[in-house]
């Protein structure tokens, strides 16, 4: 067989890789990196029956998952020089906070590489390539469909070049965000409420408008159930132009506040890619969230919809200049899930609604 040609993953290799995005699913969900697990499985006769060595990614600026498993093998005392690498994303090629582990691989001997996913970050792509030259044999596409789901917004991240952007709405069962006198706190459920704040801190950034910004005078922080800050705390963005009171709670522990100065969405979503940002959640009022509807640069909708009747104030989305029924932006629910009294939807916008 020529150097780096694939034969098809073996069954020892595809429970392997269920395994990978096991200890893959322990990463961060937010962060500038994408969750990835790696289990190294041991040459000879029953290829791969013995586990040499395990690792994930923790989040920036800590080992990738690879070099983490070769870690954990050198630490059990195991050789893995012609071992199986089986990983859930293509190992990366590029040098940014760590070193390339095409090249950790290829250094500690590694013979061939199962790939869930091929690695869509042009800056990091390209580690198969090298493995493959290098007469490594790759196999990608080892359980794909699951791979892509545990990477969801990043992976939508990196290969469009633009935050994925959850809209958020707390909402009445007629569809309302606040009352008359712009009140909303609060609409939904403590149960809807936590499980909101559970998101947050899954999240990079938060993004309201000034007018909610000015009216509720919110502390956009990622709350656990006894009232304490999370672990991570997302960056707070303001967008819009009016000046923020020097005083509000926003000042008040908490991530990194950014008020961009802009009304357009996409030159929001450009400063947040700059900083890295994989995943947004917009917060709303109406006038931010039709902003970004109409940019079309929402890719996820998640509606806590109260058992609550107001009958007048603010609708939970401003204008989107839709002016008949046939033009409406329908989305596919991906999920119902009840929360106390309340019902969580959660509904993706289709690539054709944008
Ligand atoms: N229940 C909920 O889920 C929820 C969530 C959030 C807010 N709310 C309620 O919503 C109300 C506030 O709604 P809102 O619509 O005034 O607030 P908003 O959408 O947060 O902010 C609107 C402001 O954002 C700026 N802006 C940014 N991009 C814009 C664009 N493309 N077009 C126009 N303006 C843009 C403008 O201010 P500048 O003049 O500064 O540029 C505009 O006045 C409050 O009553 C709040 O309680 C409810």
């Amino acid at each position: 067989m020529a150097a780096g040609t694939a034969v098809e993953a073996t069954g020892v290799e595809r429970d392997a890789m269920a395994r990978a995005l096991d200890l893959a699913r322990r990463g961060p969900a937010h962060g500038p990196n994408p969750r990835v697990g790696c289990v190294l499985l041991a040459p000879g006769p029953v290829p791969g029956a013995r586990v040499l060595g395990e690792g994930w990614h923790r989040g920036a600026g800590t080992p990738h998952a690879e070099v983490a498993a070769l870690a954990d093998a050198r630490a059990r005392g195991a050789d893995v020089r012609g071992a199986t690498a089986v990983v859930t994303l293509e190992p990366c090629d590029h040098t940014g906070r760590t070193g390339p582990c095409s090249v950790a691989l290829l250094e500690a001997g590694v013979a061939r590489v199962v790939v869930a996913v091929p690695d869509p970050n042009p800056a990091a792509a390209g580690g198969a390539g090298r493995l493959r030259a290098a007469g490594v044999e790759v196999v990608v596409g080892v359980e794909e469909a699951a791979g892509r789901e545990l990477l969801g917004p990043w992976l939508h991240a990196v290969s469009r070049g633009r935050p994925h952007v959850t809209l958020k709405l707390a909402a009445t069962l007629d569809g309302r965000v606040a009352a008359a006198d712009g009140s909303s706190r609060w609409i939904t459920s403590p149960e809807s409420r936590a499980h909101a704040h559970a998101l947050r801190a899954e999240v990079d950034a938060l993004v309201v408008g000034t007018g909610t910004a000015l009216a509720d005078d919110p502390a956009l922080t990622a709350r656990a159930a006894d009232g304490g800050l999370t672990a991570h705390q997302p960056l707070r963005v303001v967008v819009g132009t009016r000046d923020l009171p020097a005083a509000g709670r926003l000042a008040g522990p908490g991530g990194e506040v950014l008020h961009l100065r802009t009304r357009d969405p996409r030159e929001v979503l450009a400063a947040l890619h700059a900083r890295e940002v994989r995943r947004a959640l917009v917060e709303g009022g109406p006038t931010l969230a039709a902003a970004f509807l109409r940019a079309g640069v929402v890719d996820q909708v998640h509606a806590y919809v109260a058992p609550v009747l107001l009958g007048a104030g603010r609708a939970a989305v401003g204008d989107l200049g839709i002016g008949s029924i046939g033009d409406a932006l329908r989305l596919r629910t991906r999920e119902v899930r009840p929360l106390g009294p309340d019902v969580l939807v959660v509904a993706d916008v289709e690539e054709e609604e944008r």
